[in-house]
């Protein structure tokens, strides 16, 4: 059994379809932790409804939120980390000590739309100005490139006359990332996916 660490900084929606499944019994972890590097935002709210443990590690102006984190991940023994919406960079050193036991959801079909500046709306934005008729979403590891890590799952989402990025958001939500991200969770706990 696995011990998760769900990383967050917003809503939490995707946290939300973690939790949902290891509460199904679908996931062979234990989620152990729920860290948000912002104070007050939702996705602790949820931890705290289904009595998961949470902290907030602030990242901003805080020199030592690399050290802090590490601290806290180790003092947890996660075996893996989950971004789920985690819009903050981690450091090397947390890369090089979690090789291989970092994924990220990212909402678009890497390699489209993806990379520094792309997250939130923006994402979306780009992919309605571009023009495509098909988007979705991708959960890879997560290295030392802005979502360049292996590709662990993708999901195609339809584009629709009359988009907003708001709409294409949920529905890239509703129809991709809240499946495949506990879908790539269960896979990694029940050591389907090999390493680079
Ligand atoms: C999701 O679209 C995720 O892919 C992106 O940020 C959003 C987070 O939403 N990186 P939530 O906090 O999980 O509701």
């Amino acid at each position: 059994m696995l011990n998760i660490a769900v990383l967050v900084s917003g809503s939490g929606s995707n946290l939300q379809a973690i939790i949902d499944s290891v509460e199904k019994g679908e996931i062979n972890g234990k989620i152990v932790t729920v860290v948000s590097n912002k104070p007050g935002v939702y996705a602790l709210e949820r931890a705290k409804i289904h009595n998961i443990p949470s902290c907030v590690i602030e990242s901003k102006g805080n020199l030592h939120f690399t050290s802090q984190l590490l601290k806290h991940l180790k003092e947890n023994n996660v075996d893996l980390i989950v971004l789920a919406g985690f819009l903050c960079i981690l450091k090397e050193e947390i890369l090089n000590q979690y090789k291989n036991k970092i994924i990220n959801v990212h909402p678009s079909l890497i390699p489209s739309f993806c990379g520094d500046g792309f997250y939130g709306l923006k994402v979306h934005e780009a992919a309605l100005n571009y023009g495509v008729k098909v988007t979705g979403a991708t959960v890879h590891f997560v290295n030392e490139v802005t979502d360049g890590g292996k590709i662990i799952l993708q999901k195609a989402v339809e584009i629709k006359d009359g988009d907003t990025p708001q709409i294409l958001q949920k529905r890239v939500m509703e129809q991709a990332e809240w499946i495949i991200l506990p879908k790539a969770i269960k896979m990694i706990c029940d050591n389907e996916i090999k390493e680079d």
